[in-house]
């Protein structure tokens, strides 16, 4: 029997619910080279910001045993650019890949500016609002740690966008509930879950931090629980569909976090390991579905309903 795995969310038709975290993929020119990114779901393209942004010093990734800390620093080349270049590429090459932009800043009125310019670009099917990147001095978890700020930020891009906004948010809370259900009633159409948590490494012959930037965001196996427990958390106060992603690296692993809520899944660090994640798993879900005796994702649904 074939499995059908479409999934359908505000914004996007999803062929499959697996696609590409957003800064471990870039805009998919160099992951194109070695398989056809029409297998995805979708992209969630690198952060865009109003001016490009060469990101923070060096050395600014470390391994950890299950994981990674990076503290990039949302280096991108700036919204124009990825209008003009990054886009159009996708678009003229996977015309039928549906888009989601993320978008972070340091200011509400410069999220207000990306917002709505990127959300003209066609093929942006919808917008990933990043208040959680932990890596920047200004911006990011400014916004992404109080309801009250998380909110305005919100309504300020929703009211700009042409397209559905997710509001992806940080693990690096006491609570992360008062700030979804603030988010859902700021007019978000749906939750992207998680961002990384915040770690530091220190090299012991220095005793100096390893990253330049000292502190860094804690992705990959590791931070799976994390995920799960979050992803489950927002489930319980809200049915607006969200994006899971968190240690994500075997069909398995996305079906657990679809189980915990999501609607679709987004796979992170574990494309720098085996590049070949994003399609390895799409292949895989139709055995790992029929584990269950489950040839789609309806009765997945009835875990995603609020408890
Ligand atoms: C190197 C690197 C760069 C990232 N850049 C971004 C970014 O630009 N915007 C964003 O919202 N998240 C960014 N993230 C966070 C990921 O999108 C994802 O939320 C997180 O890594 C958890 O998923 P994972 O464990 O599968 O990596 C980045 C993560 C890594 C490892």
């Amino acid at each position: 029997m074939t499995s059908d795995l479409r999934v359908s969310l505000p914004g996007l038709e999803l062929k499959n619910p697996i696609m590409p975290a957003s800064g471990c993929f870039g805009f998919g020119q160099e992951y194109g080279r070695y398989y056809d990114l029409n297998l995805l779901g979708a992209i969630i393209i690198k952060a865009a910001t109003k001016e490009p942004r060469l990101g923070n010093a060096t050395p600014r990734v470390a391994e950890t045993p299950s994981g990674m800390l990076n503290a990039i620093g949302l280096q991108n080349p700036g919204i124009e650019a990825i209008m003009a270049e990054k886009l159009p590429w996708l678009a003229e090459c996977y015309p039928d890949l549906p888009i989601i932009a993320n978008v972070a800043d340091n200011t509400e009125a410069d999220y207000v500016a990306v917002c709505e310019r990127i959300s003209q670009a066609p093929n942006v099917h919808a917008i990933e609002l990043n208040i959680s990147c932990p890596n920047v001095a200004h911006g990011g978890l400014e916004f992404g740690t109080s309801p009250e700020a998380a909110a305005t930020l919100t309504k300020a891009c929703v009211a700009v966008s042409q397209v559905p906004v997710y509001v992806k948010l940080s693990p690096n809370v006491t609570d992360i509930r008062p700030i979804a259900k603030a988010v859902e009633a700021a007019g978000a159409a749906g939750f992207s879950l998680i961002n990384t948590l915040v770690g530091m490494r220190i090299d012991p012959k220095t005793r100096q931090p390893i990253l330049a930037n000292q502190t860094g965001g804690l992705s990959g196996p590791a931070i799976k629980p994390v995920a799960i427990r979050l992803v489950h958390q927002v489930r319980s106060i809200s049915n607006l569909p969200i994006i899971g992603m968190g240690g994500v690296a075997t069909a398995g692993d996305a079906l657990e976090l679809m189980a915990a809520g999501a609607n679709a899944v987004a796979v992170g660090t574990a494309n720098f390991s085996e590049p070949f994640a994003c399609p390895n798993i799409i292949k895989a879900l139709p055995d790992e579905l029929a584990k269950y005796d489950l040839h789609d994702f309806k009765t997945f649904a009835v875990n995603q309903e609020v408890l």
